[in-house]
């Protein structure tokens, strides 16, 4: 099947969205990690068009701003304060020219589900009809807000769809509703735009009131209707947001799954839409993996885990982990509670383990950081160990500082690391250093605080307390233990 190329895709993101009741413009608002015209933008450019064209108004510079972003070569129309669905592609087709030609596809920047495919579909249908215009509908249980699709009671053609507000009883019950999705022949399109009224309940220009223009010139109205009622929803409200972000994750997991991957809870397992995930890969329940994540063959990921934009290696484990834009090597094995922070870089087989919080870090191959320790603005080579309950001081209060630790070197549990500082390759510290100068290969370092012990301080200054009397105790059973071995001697 080969799909006709459009003339242009014309994206209306004009509306005001006042029930998402936000400061945000609906349209920028995110379900899968992407915004609801992200989505829409994606289906777009996947249909090839000769020109994709976004209408704004409300919240112009925001949503301008995120169009700039994610797809420069969108041409953006502002829309006037002529109020409609008809006015937003009225100020779209004049943007284009008297002589764009050929079809052209408006979608709604707030129905984020709608894929490309189907929309290949009705430019499918539009010309193997030769239409002037073709919707999009689908049948609903609660058509309530829609516009309906009103058909010849006789032939069955559409005759126009009529807008909720303005519909009579009769036309209230039709089920079949206006999805906000059409093909139009340009000059079909721009001589009805320019037939339209404002004469309804809204005082709105339609974009729906085309098709009836469109059929008393003679031309072709077709709808094409389909059964996936849940893809050409739009959203309105924070409700519709969660429900539309809980489908479109169900519809992402369940490709993964068919693809290979096991996901053992789907109902508390989210992943965007960005996201790569390989066979044989895990997800255990608790387990979200945002933004530009991946994560390579065979590696298992949770129970309670969070990741965004974090790489994950072939086989590696991250168990009850919160981690960003980070990479985790093949083999490598994280948390159980790790907090990975940006930068961090984990190679191949190495350990972050438990309590470890991370930042800006790179730790080498086979290199472990097991427990209770802090490695911010760090290098550690290969194959060393870091010892427990370690902290990286990197921050003097102005500046941050690097800490180098070398391949094989070995350092002692309680370290602090007073950066700016070199530990070398293949050498130990004590437990309990503070490391401010640099250490050369091979070396030792050790800085031990000299240890003060004075007996029976408890005792005398502590009285009757039950720590006195614990310690007398344990004095008396250790003199009557070594009396008789005295009188033995
Ligand atoms: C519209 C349709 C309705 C259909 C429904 C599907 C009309 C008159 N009605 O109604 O038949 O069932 O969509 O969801 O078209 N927009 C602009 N400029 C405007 C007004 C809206 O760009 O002046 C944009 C909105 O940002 C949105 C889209 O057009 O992306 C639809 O607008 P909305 O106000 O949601 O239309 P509905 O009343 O839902
Ligand atoms: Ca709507």
């Amino acid at each position: 099947m080969t799909i006709p190329r459009p003339a242009a895709v014309i994206v209306l993101a004009a509306g005001e969205g006042t029930r998402m009741r936000s400061a945000v413009p609906k349209v920028l608002h995110e379900i899968g990690g992407r915004s609801l015209l992200g989505h829409v933008l994606t289906t777009a450019r996947t249909l090839a068009p000769e020109k994709v064209v976004v209408v704004v108004r409300h919240g112009r510079d925001q949503v301008a701003a995120h169009v700039e972003h994610l797809d420069p070569e969108a041409l953006l129309v502002d829309q006037d304060e002529v109020p409609g669905t008809g006015r937003a592609v009225q100020v779209a087709m004049d943007a284009l020219g008297a002589s764009a030609a050929g079809a052209v596809v408006v979608l709604s920047g707030d129905v984020p589900l709608l894929d490309a495919g189907t929309v290949a579909e009705l430019l499918v249908a539009h010309h193997a009809d030769g239409n002037q215009v073709t919707v999009l509908t689908t049948q609903v249980p609660d058509p309530a807000g829609y516009g309906r699709i009103v058909r010849d009671p006789g032939t069955g053609e559409v005759t126009g769809i009529v807008e909720e507000r303005d519909a009579d009883e009769a036309q209230r019950a039709i089920d079949e509703i206006n999805s906000g999705v059409y093909v139009f022949d340009a000059a079909a399109l721009r001589d009805a735009l320019g037939r339209l009224g404002r004469d309804n309940a809204q005082g709105e220009m339609y974009l729906t009131d085309v098709l009836a223009l469109a059929r008393v010139e003679g031309g072709h109205v077709r709808a094409l209707r389909t059964d996936d009622r849940v893809s050409v929803e739009g959203i309105n409200d924070r409700v519709q947001l969660a429900a539309l972000g809980a489908e479109l994750n169900r519809r992402v997991l369940e490709r993964w799954m068919r693809a290979g991957v096991t996901v053992v809870d789907p109902a508390t397992t989210w992943v965007d839409v960005d996201v790569d995930l390989a066979p044989d890969v895990t997800l255990l329940p608790g387990t979200q993996i945002f933004g530009a994540s991946s994560v390579a063959a065979g590696a298992t990921v949770g129970p309670d885990t969070t990741v965004r934009n974090v790489e994950i290696g072939q086989g590696a484990t991250v168990v009850r982990t919160h981690g960003s834009d980070s990479v985790i090597g093949p083999g490598a094995s994280v948390g159980p509670f790790a907090y990975l922070r940006p930068g961090t870089v984990l190679g191949e087989k190495g350990k972050i383990g438990t309590f470890v919080e991370t930042k800006n870090a790179t730790i080498g191959r086979g290199s472990k950081v097991p427990h209770l320790s802090y490695i911010g603005d760090a290098e550690i080579g290969e194959q060393a160990n870091v010892g427990a309950a370690s902290v990286t001081v990197n921050y003097d209060g102005v500046t941050k500082h690097r800490t180098v630790i070398g391949s094989h070197a070995r350092t002692g549990s309680d370290n602090m690391f007073v950066a700016p500082v070199v530990v070398g390759d293949g050498a130990y510290t004590g437990a309990g250093a503070v490391i401010r100068h640099d250490v050369p290969p091979g070396a030792l370092a050790l800085s031990e605080n000299s240890q003060r012990t004075i007996d029976g301080w408890v005792i005398s200054r502590r009285p009757g307390s039950a720590a006195a009397q614990a310690a007398q105790a344990a004095l008396d059973a250790q003199q009557s233990s070594e009396e008789p071995s005295r009188e033995q001697a």
